[in-house]
Parts: C-alpha cells; structure tokens; sequence
C-alpha cells in the first residue's frame, strides 16, 4: 500500500521535484505501487480495501496526489502533474474495473463447480415391488373361475356370531366351534352384540344369498383368523377363497366337474382328483377333494427312490372342503329349497400355493424377506 516512502505527505516541492521528467518519474513509481498493491487483490474484500485505499475521497492516493502534489505545485508543474495524476487515475480506474470483473468471474466458477449438476451421476434407483406370491395365487384362481362365469364379491372380516355360525346352521354350543378357535373382539358391555374376527369365508355366502336372487355363482377372497398356534402349516391369520353356486337345477355332478376343473386348470391337466366323505354343519352332503400328489404324480414313490414324503406313500394330497348347500342355509336366507340347489367350497389359499409352489413353511410368506419374494416376480 502507498505510504510515506511515496512521498504523498509532502508537497513536489518539499521532495525536490523542479522538472517535468522528475514529475513523471514519481507517478510512475506510483504506478508500479499500485500495480503492486493490485495484484494482492484475489477476493471482494481485498478488492474493497484497494479501492478504498487508492480511490478513497478523504485518504485515498489519488486524494493526496492531487491535495499534496497537484494543488501546490509550481505554475510550470501544474500541467505535467495534471496529465501524470489523469493518466494514473484512467488506469486505475481501468484496473480496479478489470479486477472487479475477474474476481466475479472466479467466484462464479467456484460456485458453478460445487454447486453443479452431475447429470452423469445414476439416479436413486427404487426397484419396482411385484405382487406377493398369495396375491398371485389369488389372481390365477379368480381367473379360473371367472372364466367359467362366477363373479368375485368381498365380504366383511369382523363379523357376527350370526353371520359366522348360526346362519351357517352352526348354533350355539356346536361341537364344531371348538374348531375354529376365534378371536372375539372387546367391545363394551352395552355394544349391541358380539363381534369376531371371521374365521373363515363361508359367512359371505349368507350376505351375497340375502342380497341376491338365484341364480347365483360367486367366489369371495379374503383373509380370515383363527387362534391356531403358528407352525409349519398354521396361521393365525390365512387366506381362503369361498365358493359358491346356487341354482334351480345344480347336482353333484356339476359340483365335482367344476371343482375337478378347477384343479386341472390350477395344477395342470395331468392331476386326477377325488372326494372322500366328510362333515360340514352348513353342507350336505360334505365332502373333502384331494389331487392326486403333484410332487411324485400320484405314484406314491418319491421321484429318487422310496416313499413320497409329501402324501406319505398314499399318492393323493387333500386339498379342500366343500359339498352341497344344506338346505337348512337356505331358510336363513329366505331361499325355497325345494326350489334351488347348489354347491359350495372354501379353499384354503396359503395351504394351495405351498403345494403348487412347494414351500414347506407358511411362515415364510408372511415374514416378508425379500429373499423369498424375489423367487417369484
Ligand atoms: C372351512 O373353513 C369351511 N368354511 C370350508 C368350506 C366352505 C366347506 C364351503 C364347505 C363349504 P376348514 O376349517 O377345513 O373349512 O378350513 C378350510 C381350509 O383353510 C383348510 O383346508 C386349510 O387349507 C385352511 N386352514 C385352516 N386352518 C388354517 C390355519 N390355521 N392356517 C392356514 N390354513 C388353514
């Protein structure tokens, strides 16, 4: 920065400078200072302090120059002094500008680059889900029945004793209750009933027969509860598809070719099915459809040798229960059973998937590890 060594706190003549070359020499020594004092200036703030060092009204070199230098100089001084102390000022003025602009310049760069767009970066890639294999499952059965003219309807999973059990022509004190372990929902004692979780699909056979006249043919997916203690093939919460066809002429043999094409349909056109006797309150007869066993074709030996561990030799593998509507559901429902006749089934879901897909643990597919999922896109 300029300082006394410049000579600015004196006047030209108290430096000794009596010529015009003397005079020119002195501004270009303060010519170099500045370019100098100039070069230093790398930021806004050093760039401040140059300027107002140099341009400064009360202080500034230019100030002094003309305060000390110019306004006291000799008459023949005075027009050399002038020119110097003009050109000086045009070229700091030039500079200082010159400066200004390249200081904006880098900084703009700076903020260019760490503020900058990286469009070659990849993205934050968020792999697409796929539908759950139960809800696969789900969509092929639907299918199924759909394409031979049954409609899907849902139904409510808490329900009422009403709906659950009496309706179903299962009453109160019925030994097939201990069957299906409930879970009841705390209500308050003035609630106007009791309320469950349903405990299997069958209780949306009432609700679609209130609202609708024969003929009807509906399958109902959903989940259901029951207070089983989990294991390899129980859960506390599982899925069932209902079935349901009533009409004014429905046999048996309609109830078993649909079911057995169902199960041709579902596991492949090779499978035999077939029915053995069985008990339902709300079905008459009941019976329960077994496949002949997909792991080893029926054959009853394993594919390796020895007995087949999947249907223990027998060659069959129980699928589901199902039978004819007893017709003491259809008084419930304001049905004429003299008039109509009809099947039902439910199918348990997660058991079907575990043997079509054969995974040996239902846990599995409500643990939700992605190792397992990922297996079936
Ligand atoms: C019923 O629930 C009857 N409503 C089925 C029915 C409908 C029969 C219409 C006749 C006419 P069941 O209690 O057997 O039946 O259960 C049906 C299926 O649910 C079983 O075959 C089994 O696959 C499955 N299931 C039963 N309990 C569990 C459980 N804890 N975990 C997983 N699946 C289960």
């Amino acid at each position: 920065m300029p300082s006394r060594e410049n000579g600015l706190d004196k006047t030209l003549a108290e430096l000794g400078v009596t010529t015009a070359e003397q005079v020119g020499s002195r501004f270009r020594e303060l010519q170099q200072q500045f370019d100098l004092d100039a070069a230093k200036a790398h930021d806004e703030i050093s760039w401040k302090a140059l300027r107002d060092a140099w341009l400064g009204r009360k202080s500034g070199v230019l100030t002094l120059v003309t305060d000390h230098w110019l306004k006291p100089a000799a008459p023949e001084l005075k027009r050399a002094v002038g020119a110097s102390l003009n050109e000086l000022r045009k070229h700091v003025d030039m500079q200082m500008e010159a400066r200004r602009a390249a200081i904006e310049a880098s900084a703009e760069s700076a903020a260019a680059a760490t503020e900058r767009v990286d469009l070659s970066l990849p993205g934050v890639i968020r792999p697409i889900g796929t539908r759950h294999l139960l809800r696969q499952v789900f969509q092929e059965i639907e299918d199924i029945f759909v394409s031979i003219g049954f409609s899907v309807v849902e139904g409510p999973e808490i329900e009422t004793p009403y709906y659950n059990f009496e309706a179903l022509n299962i009453p109160e004190h019925h030994p097939v209750r201990d069957d299906m372990d409930t879970f009841y929902l705390d209500v308050p004692d003035d609630a106007p009933g009791k309320f469950l979780l349903r405990t299997h699909t069958s209780p949306v056979q009432i609700h679609t027969m209130e609202k609708r006249e024969p003929p009807v043919r509906v399958i109902v997916p959903g989940k259901v509860y029951r207070r089983d203690n989990p294991d390899a093939t129980h859960s506390f919460m599982f899925h069932q598809i209902e079935g349901l066809a009533v009409d004014s002429d429905i046999t048996f043999c309609d109830f078993t070719g649909t079911i057995d094409y169902f199960v041709k349909q579902f596991f492949g056109e090779g499978v035999k099915t077939r029915f053995r006797p069985s008990y339902f309150p709300f079905t008459e007869p009941s019976v329960e459809f077994d496949a002949s066993c997909v792991f080893c074709g029926g054959s009853g030996t394993a594919k390796m040798g020895g007995t087949c561990g999947k249907c223990k030799g027998s060659g069959w593998i129980e699928l589901f229960g199902a039978g004819m509507v007893d017709p003491a559901v259809y008084g419930f429902v304001n049905y004429d059973p003299q008039r109509v006749s009809g099947f039902a089934f439910g199918i348990g879901i997660d058991r079907l998937a575990m043997l079509k897909y054969g995974i040996d643990d239902i846990q599995v597919f409500f643990q939700n590890d992605v190792r397992f999922l990922r297996q079936f896109p």
